[in-house]
């Protein structure tokens, strides 16, 4: 028979060639059903490549994949959706300007009834029932759904990616990277929707890179490296580090890294910043040499406030750099006054994804590789974008590859290596390790730090408490779009932190 157990999928000698890089070498993975299989590794190590061939995105110039046992060749998304094969994708890949329920149903607004014969229309009432129901899971207020998706945050694009893969009757279902941008909250709840699955006999293959929610979770955990199977374990067999040192082939200590930094003057002051139903009074301030953190739940408006911040929507309020006012409105003008931002949703405010690695890294600050007559002085630019790749450890093969063919983790490093290259008086994140590895992030870490030695200061927005903890030296709260406490970093604890967050100091 050949097909070891009962799987359902069965990837067996998966190469696959991109110029310059061999993405996937003889790689194989199997799931069976009702199991949760985790696959883990660094940046570029070959995951969602893998996946795609699953998806029908991608094709494997070598290997074999079965079905139930049967050899099978899955040539594009409708013949995986036909063979029970649901994907949550790491990039955004919602339309904007439809809502939730179109997106949902996007493509699949007939379906064939039960056993193929009356082709009948889905039936908008129930469409927006399934919808409502699933999306309320996460949030439970459901108005959301009716309003084009380009007009939510991240999160709840996130969110309703998931009820998309969800609403899809499958026998698998691939989550890559599911958690980025949620926090503790909807992270539960997709928690237990794994469990659900599972419980009905779905398979499901699971991506992610924080390894810590995979214990409880899964029920194997295959790890990649370099396209390649490098170690395949069970949970109980294993721990974070070890698995962080599967990842990478070495040992990495020390996650976080802030030193202490003398901290100076005012850089920024944002004052009674305010948009209304969105955020509400917003007053803080970063000094120099200051890492300054927001934390908060989903919704709480942090996002909004750093948006504001930096004119990308209109709020009322002020914003003063080195002591005086300035008038922004658009994000070009924070720029100008030494405010750079990088966004939480990469793919539509980021990068440009069509063209090449370098331009992502030198555009937003051609004049630094200007010569006079605005000729940009090549040798400079590509010196400095070389730079930038070592540095961040971008996996790519030359820094003339579009940005759209790197890995989602490598995408992240470029944008983020265009803001530290404009350098800015005040560098603005908002998620910026969501989807990079281990390994990455530490040197990201580092980067940060070097940027606030030298002077600048940073206004981070993450969901990750030891993160902010690790590298802030206050920490704002947000909760319902109002600032409601603000920490030192002595004082900071996840517990606090996240009374606060939830607004459970009120009560
Ligand atoms: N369409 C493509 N053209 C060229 N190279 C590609 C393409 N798709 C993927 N690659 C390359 O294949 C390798 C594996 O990428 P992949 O996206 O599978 O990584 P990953 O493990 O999902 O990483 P991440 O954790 O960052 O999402 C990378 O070197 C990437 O640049
Ligand atoms: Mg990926």
């Amino acid at each position: 028979m050949g097909n070891s157990g009962n799987a359902f999928i069965e990837m067996t000698g998966i190469t696959k060639r991109f110029p310059g890089v061999v993405a996937l070498d003889d790689v194989s993975l199997s799931v069976s059903r009702g199991e949760v299989v985790a696959l883990v590794g660094e940046n570029g190590a070959g995951k969602s490549t893998l996946m795609k061939m699953l998806s029908g995105l991608y094709h494997p110039d070598e290997g074999e994949i079965r079905v139930d046992g049967r050899p099978v060749r899955i040539t594009d998304p409708k013949c995986a959706q036909a063979l029970g094969i649901s994907t949550i994708f790491q990039e955004p890949s919602l339309a904007p300007h439809l809502n939730a329920v179109q997106n949902v149903y996007l493509g699949r607004e007939t379906q064939k009834g039960l056993i193929g014969r009356a082709v009948k229309r889905l039936d908008e009432k129930a469409m927006l029932e399934e919808t409502q129901k699933l999306y309320a899971k996460f949030f439970p207020t459901v108005e959301d759904v009716l309003i084009p998706v380009g007009q939510l945050g991240a999160l709840k694009n996130r969110v309703i990616e998931i009820v998309k893969a969800l609403s899809i009757k499958c026998s698998l279902v691939i989550m890559d990277e599911p958690t980025a941008a949620l926090a503790e909250h909807e992270r539960q709840v997709l928690f237990d929707f794994v469990h659900m699955l599972k419980s009905q006999g779905i398979a499901v293959i699971y991506i992610t890179h924080h390894l810590r929610e995979l214990f409880g979770l899964v029920d194997r955990i295959v790890v990649m490296r370099d396209g390649k199977n490098v170690a395949e374990v069970g949970p109980g067999d294993t721990d974070e580090g070890d698995l962080v040192a599967r990842m990478v082939g070495r040992t990495i200590t020390n996650f976080i890294v802030k030193e202490d930094v003398s901290v100076g003057g005012e850089i920024l002051r944002v004052e009674h910043l305010t948009r209304k139903g969105v955020i509400d009074d917003v007053n803080l301030h970063v000094n120099r040499g200051e890492i300054v953190g927001i934390a908060g739940l989903a919704g709480a408006g942090r996002t909004e406030t750093v948006r504001a911040i930096v004119g990308a929507d209109k709020a009322s309020g002020t914003v003063s750099v080195d002591g005086k006012k300035c008038r922004i409105q658009t994000p070009g003008d924070a720029i100008a006054h030494g405010i750079g931002m990088l966004p939480e949703n990469r793919k539509l405010q980021g990068a440009l994804v069509e063209q090449d690695v370098k331009d992502n890294i030198t555009l937003a600050n051609l004049k630094e590789v200007l010569a006079g007559n605005f000729v940009i002085r090549k040798n400079k630019e590509v010196k400095t974008a070389k730079e930038y790749v070592q540095r961040l450890g971008v996996k790519t093969p030359t820094i003339y590859q579009k940005v759209k063919s790197l890995s989602g983790g490598n995408q992240q490093k470029v944008i983020l290596a265009k803001w530290l290259f404009t350098k800015p008086k005040v560098l603005i994140f908002d998620e910026p390790t969501q989807g990079i590895d281990v390994g990455a992030k530490h040197e990201i870490y580092s980067l940060i730090a070097d940027f606030v030695k030298e002077g600048g200061g940073i206004l981070l927005v993450s969901s990750e408490l030891p993160e902010l903890m690790g590298l802030a030296d206050r920490i704002y709260v947000m909760h319902q779009g109002r600032i409601v406490h603000e920490f030192t970093r002595e004082q900071a604890t996840e517990e606090n932190i996240t009374l606060y967050a939830s607004g459970g100091h009120e009560s």
